[in-house]
């Protein structure tokens, strides 16, 4: 494999980009709450393999997937972000690197899957990218090459975060849901009508999936009372007001 090198120079542009949405203040400290309950549900494992996925798109499952592995990362846990939304990818746009000689080329050749790891901006994070669609996924999704990747890397790295499609409208999820050890539910509060939510929660059953917990997005717009700093963390965050009211960090916790 070759040495990963690591940009310094881009991480404070890396990091900007992911800043929108990540400060310190209450929507930190859910990522992080999100980061220990995940590492306490490994029961002594040393591999760990997280599916987020969501009801509908839109949800905010990228942007989870990309602040739960810096945040991991930031802890010196080795961790990859694997971009499995082969429709819709958006992780390469976030950490700046190429889309191409991503899951999609290792998975369809015998290429080596170290091929696909790409160093971030940020030490101990390595993403891996969709690569470029040019057919239905669902072979690449039921590819027998798929079961000995997630081996691999499961051996390879601390943490594994896949980020994947939407169930309700491609079964993606559903076929990646047996590599996973943990599936997390994001759900946009205030958005996705609840007959939705059970509906995908439903289809997991089906395959015998339990959700493992579920992240409430977007709580500032759904439930303002939780966010009223001022009766709750007014003055312990009150050095970052206006980040506080521009309504960037908004994420709740149920695990
Ligand atoms: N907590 C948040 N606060 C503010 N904006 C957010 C938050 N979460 C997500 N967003 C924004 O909402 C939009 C959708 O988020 P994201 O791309 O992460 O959703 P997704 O579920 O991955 O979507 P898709 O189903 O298209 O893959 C993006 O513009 C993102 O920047
Ligand atoms: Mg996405």
């Amino acid at each position: 494999m070759e040495p990963l090198t690591i940009h310094q120079d881009n991480q404070s542009q890396t990091l900007n980009s992911l800043r929108k949405y990540y400060s310190d203040t209450p929507g930190t400290a859910e990522i992080e709450r999100l980061a220990a309950n995940l590492d306490a549900m490994r029961n002594g494992k040393k591999k760990q393999i997280i599916l987020i996925t969501s009801a509908v798109i839109g949800e905010g499952k990228s942007t989870i997937a990309a602040l739960l592995a810096r945040s991991l990362a930031v802890h010196k846990k080795e961790t990859v972000l694997i971009d499995f939304d082969l429709r819709r990818p958006q992780l390469h746009h976030l950490f700046e690197v190429d889309c191409k000689d991503g899951l999609i080329d290792i998975l369809r050749s015998n290429l080596p899957f170290s091929r696909c790891l790409k160093p971030t901006n940020f030490p101990h994070l390595i993403l891996i990218s969709s690569g470029i669609l040019d057919s239905n996924p669902v072979e690449i999704l039921t590819n027998d090459r798929l079961k000995i990747f997630f081996e691999y890397i499961g051996d390879k790295y601390d943490t594994v975060i896949v980020d994947s499609p939407p169930v309700i409208h491609v079964s993606d999820s559903l076929l990646l849901s047996k590599f996973a050890d943990e599936v997390i539910l994001v759900i946009k509060a205030g958005s996705t009508p609840r007959y939705v939510v059970k509906r995908a929660i439903k289809m997991f059953g089906d395959v015998k999936v339990k959700i493992s917990g579920i992240i409430l997005n977007n709580m500032e717009n759904a439930l303002p009372r939780y966010y009223d700093y001022k009766s709750y963390h007014y003055q312990y965050y009150q050095y970052q007001d206006k980040e506080k009211e521009s309504g960037k960090t908004n994420i709740g916790l149920v695990l």
